[in-house]
């Protein structure tokens, strides 16, 4: 049986034709792993290494991680040669050159078409992310910057390099970007033009924290992996994200706006701020219910033995969007999320009605495979008219989807 925990396919990148061009430097070794990390996510990945690539890395090796053939310059004079260069510009939906060299950036500034590589991004015209990795002052250097300017200006997405240690043993900026990141990147220029391309969407994830003392707070368990996955599959779908979530060490999905927010109240805050601009609210942050009525300025003493601890209920944030939506119009899909540990269907339902929203995603949070810090979850959705649908395990990833879809179904209505 897949297990859903595994790094699996993603929707975003599964059947997409890719053209990985990698040019010679040492970074060559995170390409490998980068069309291994793209092979895996279902992409098809087609490589052409440069002749001074072949140096560091092998054909062998790149064929071996994406099961298909990998182009050189010999196949340039080959007996597929005619169509080889203008195929694999022309089917390609993205072109990445990762490591990009200086001398391949100037080459494809000018556009020049000596090499396989160079011919076929000549020929194609699907997006190019480029992904530098070269000496520190070589990057500097106004003839590259001048070449980027230009790459950059014909639309190209320059992705690094970053700051550290580099081949010359020396530290600067001048080191390729991570393959998982650059995947980030990939994702952001392919979701172009998709499913949910024009629409605003706004994602709340991670628990929010409220004071008690300077040191202490009353939290809810949330490791925001829902909201971020949401993020993520929102981005796929070429959305313009932005995600409001509480204390997480997650990282940001490349193309999301972050805002980061302790308190319910700041949570609230930044989502009313941006009601109006909001198509689509997803509503994942498990928000604190309760605060201190009054958080102490001062640490409060142990010694000071059993303390009152009075608490109040804070804003209901999907309350207010609720009430807005009644009054002046609001976000045209809102998604409630609910983590109930008994009465899972009559609950949702009732948060469905009470809080005005056009679905709920319930779970069961006494599942051991579902709900907090796990990479899997077990989800019903309950609709605006009670329909209920219960979702098998799935990843984080995939319970995203799931809501997507019936978030773009809504929006179709
Ligand atoms: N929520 C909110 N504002 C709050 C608390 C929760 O907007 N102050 C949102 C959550 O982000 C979630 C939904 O409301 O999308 C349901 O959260 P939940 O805590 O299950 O609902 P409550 O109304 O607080 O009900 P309960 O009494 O079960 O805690």
């Amino acid at each position: 049986m897949d297990n859903p925990s595994l790094p699996s396919i993603i929707p975003a990148l599964a059947g997409r034709r890719i053209l990985l061009g990698v040019s010679g430097s040492i970074a060559g070794y995170k390409a490998v792993d980068l069309a291994s990390r793209l092979t895996q996510a279902g992409a098809l990945v087609d490589v052409v290494l440069t002749e001074s690539a072949r140096r560091f890395v092998s054909a062998l090796t790149f064929s071996s991680v994406t099961g298909r053939r990998t182009f050189t310059d010999d196949d340039l004079w080959g007996p597929d040669s005619h169509i080889l260069h203008v195929g694999l510009g022309r089917e390609a939906e993205l072109l990445v050159v990762a490591p990009a060299t200086a001398h391949t950036m100037a080459k494809l500034a000018a556009g020049q078409g000596d090499g396989l590589l160079c011919l076929a991004a000549l020929s194609s015209h699907a997006p190019l992310v480029l992904a530098p990795a070269m000496d520190a002052g070589m990057f500097e250097h106004p003839a590259t910057q001048a070449n980027l300017t230009t790459l950059r200006q014909r639309g190209a997405v320059i992705v690094g390099p970053v700051e550290g240690r580099m081949a010359s043993g020396l530290v600067g900026l001048g080191r390729m970007v991570e393959p998982v990141d650059l995947v980030g990147h990939i994702r952001r220029a392919l979701g172009q033009g998709r499913s949910l391309a024009g629409r605003r969407v706004v994602v709340t994830a991670g628990g929010t924290f409220e004071p008690i003392d300077p040191v202490r707070i009353i939290a809810n368990r949330s490791s925001g992996k829902q909201g971020f996955a949401l993020a993520q599959a929102a981005l796929d779908r070429g959305a313009e994200v932005t995600l409001i979530t509480g204390p997480t060490t997650l990282p940001t999905p490349v193309g999301a706006e972050r805002f980061d927010v302790e308190t319910a109240d700041e949570m609230r805050r930044e989502v009313e701020e941006r009601l109006d601009r909001t198509d689509v609210l997803l509503m994942a942050a498990a928000v604190a219910d309760f605060r201190a009525q009054a958080s102490s300025q001062d640490k409060i003493k142990r010694s000071a033995g059993a303390i009152d601890l009075h608490l109040e209920p804070t804003a209901d944030i999907l309350g207010m969007v609720a009430e807005r939506r009644r009054r002046s119009g609001g976000p045209k899909v809102v998604v409630g999320f609910a983590a109930e540990s008994s009465d899972l269907i009559l609950r949702a339902r009732q948060k469905v009605k009470a809080k005005g929203l056009d679905l709920i995603v319930a779970n069961d949070i006494t599942a051991p495979d579902a709900g907090f810090a796990v990479d899997t979850n077990r989800v019903t959705f309950v609709d605006s008219s009670e329909g209920v649908q219960a979702l098998p395990l799935m990843s984080k990833a995939d319970v995203a989807e799931a809501v997507l879809d019936r978030v773009e179904a809504i929006l179709r209505q």
